[in-house]
């Protein structure tokens, strides 16, 4: 049976009990804005917002995360804290400001020059700056601090997110040994080769092992995690319990392959809503009804693959003349991490392919590829997911995606199939999509023709299949899990 928002308060009152439980994450879940003079707030895509937001309304516990809204300030109180979500309040998010030196250092320079294309491996050189690493640093430090200054004498469970917090458990415990720490990493561990040339990684390893417990998305980064430590510390590495025993202290090592809100997604995919949504969606890129539509979802990452799908768009039309005009790719691309000149090329690049590959294969009345940059909403999401005939999922190297796991969620009426890339942590679960190297660009081209020739019954057999699944570790079943091995501690 899938775990329910019940099950996992229960589960969180018999462990967590009366500790105070604290979620700490560079990005935070809701971003307020001025937009014509008014204050909106909006939410951002990234994985680990889209996984934990639905977890924390249940938990009713502090979020602390660092404010990037343009009016964030605005709408907090003296305690830099505001009851979220905003229209339903739930939890507490409690900002943290950093200015733009340490944005510089701590987010664009270290964990997003340095950290993300060193765990990635997607052939980006990653850059070793010590400015940005003192910055690193120096955030992780406030962070601890905030969250010290909240937790006071109480006894807490602090819950760290990502790689922009790898040293914050050290920096708590040091300061306060009783409080119980654990932390996810949403990226991959990369293999120790990859792993040795980081000039901090003494610092970094050390950071993650004075947590109690220190969860991947699966078995394989804890693997590499486990081999690293073995090659760089003098540790005890327990392979049968899966734990690192360093100065001391044990670590558990998991696995907690993460998931996205499966009834709520489904739910929403059935409202009139999203029904009219899909009308809507369908007038706007002037879509036939007999049009084969695929759809992607990413933010601008070099990691996603987006490059790599639209050269299979192009490859296929090249393959397969006859489907010109009857379909069409849409890409909804969100912007980011553009002070980093990697994302502004790879942004460029993007722009003139999408420009040159419309201009080889259009007519006078279509494009094949339909690139939306502008911020959509939840509704318009699950719309377009529901209008889709595939769904184009292709990164280089993710830790999980999620995007694949909302498709699957939306698809109620099993009308679709997806096309993954089998170098996500996804692929390790969702057996029943069609899988693409987006390295190979023959291949992938055939994997779309492959999707759209699948027999309806073919498609709703897997689609059945991927739901099961997706249903059945769904993000409270991750939560849940999570908290339990907690028990062990
Ligand atoms: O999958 C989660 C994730 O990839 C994080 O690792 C990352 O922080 C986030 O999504 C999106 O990136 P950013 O916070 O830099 O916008």
């Amino acid at each position: 049976m899938p775990w329910t928002t019940g099950q996992l308060k229960t589960a969180i009152e018999n462990i967590i009990k009366d500790r105070l439980l604290i979620i700490a994450s560079n990005r935070e879940p809701y971003i307020h804005i001025y937009k014509e003079g008014k204050i909106e707030y909006i939410r951002p895509v990234g994985g680990a917002v889209t996984a934990l937001d639905p977890v924390m309304k249940v938990c009713k516990g502090i979020w602390v995360a660092y404010g990037t809204g343009t009016a964030d300030r605005e709408v907090v109180d003296k305690s830099n804290e505001i009851k979220v979500p905003p229209e339903n309040p739930k939890y507490t998010l409690r900002r943290i400001w950093l200015t733009k030196d340490e944005e510089n250092g701590y987010y664009y320079g270290y964990s997003n020059k340095c950290i993300w294309p060193l765990f990635h491996m997607a052939y980006t050189r990653p850059v070793f700056n010590e400015v940005d690493w003192a910055y690193y640093k120096i955030v992780n430090q406030k962070f601890a601090d905030t969250i010290l200054e909240i937790v006071k004498k109480k006894e807490a469970f602090i819950w760290i997110q990502d790689y922009h917090l790898m040293l914050l458990s050290k920096l708590l415990k040091e300061k306060n040994k009783n409080l119980i720490t654990a932390h996810f990493l949403h990226i991959p561990w990369p293999n120790p080769e990859a792993f040795r040339i980081c000039p901090q990684k003494i610092e970094i390893l050390e950071g993650l092992l004075a947590n109690d417990l220190l969860g991947f998305h699966i078995r394989y980064h804890c693997g590499n995690f486990m081999e690293t430590v073995r090659l760089e510390l003098e540790a005890r590495v327990d392979l049968e319990k899966t734990s690192v025993t360093y100065g001391g202290h044990e670590t558990l090592i998991r696995a907690f392959p993460i998931s996205v809100d499966y009834d709520q997604i489904s739910k929403e995919a059935e409202s009139e809503e999203v029904k009219t949504e899909m009308d809507r969606l369908r007038d706007e890129f002037s879509i036939d009804s007999k049009v084969f539509i695929m759809v992607g979802l990413d933010r601008i990452d070099y990691t996603k693959g987006i490059i790599e799908k639209i050269k299979a768009v192009d490859r296929f039309l090249e393959k397969f003349p006859e489907y010109k005009g009857k379909v069409i790719f849409i890409q909804k691309g969100g912007l980011s991490r553009i002070h980093i000149d990697k994302y502004k090329e790879l942004n460029d690049r993007i722009n003139s392919l999408v420009e040159e590959v419309n201009w080889k294969h259009s007519t006078e009345k279509w494009r094949p590829i339909v690139f939306v940059r502008k911020h959509m909403t939840r509704r318009e999401i699950v719309g377009l997911y529901k209008i889709a005939d595939a769904c184009l999922v292709s990164p280089l190297h993710d830790g999980m995606n999620l995007v694949c796991k909302e498709f699957i969620a939306a698809k109620n009426d099993l009308n679709g199939v997806l096309i993954l890339s089998q170098f996500t942590g996804a692929a390790r679960e969702l057996n029943d999509a069609i899988f693409v190297n987006p390295y190979d660009r023959e291949s992938f081209a055939l994997a779309i023709k492959e999707a759209i020739d699948l027999p309806r019954k073919e498609k709703e057999r897997r689609m059945k299949n991927l739901r099961t699944v997706v249903n059945e570790n769904n993000i409270y079943k991750w939560a849940g899990k999570f908290l339990e091995e907690l028990k062990k501690i």
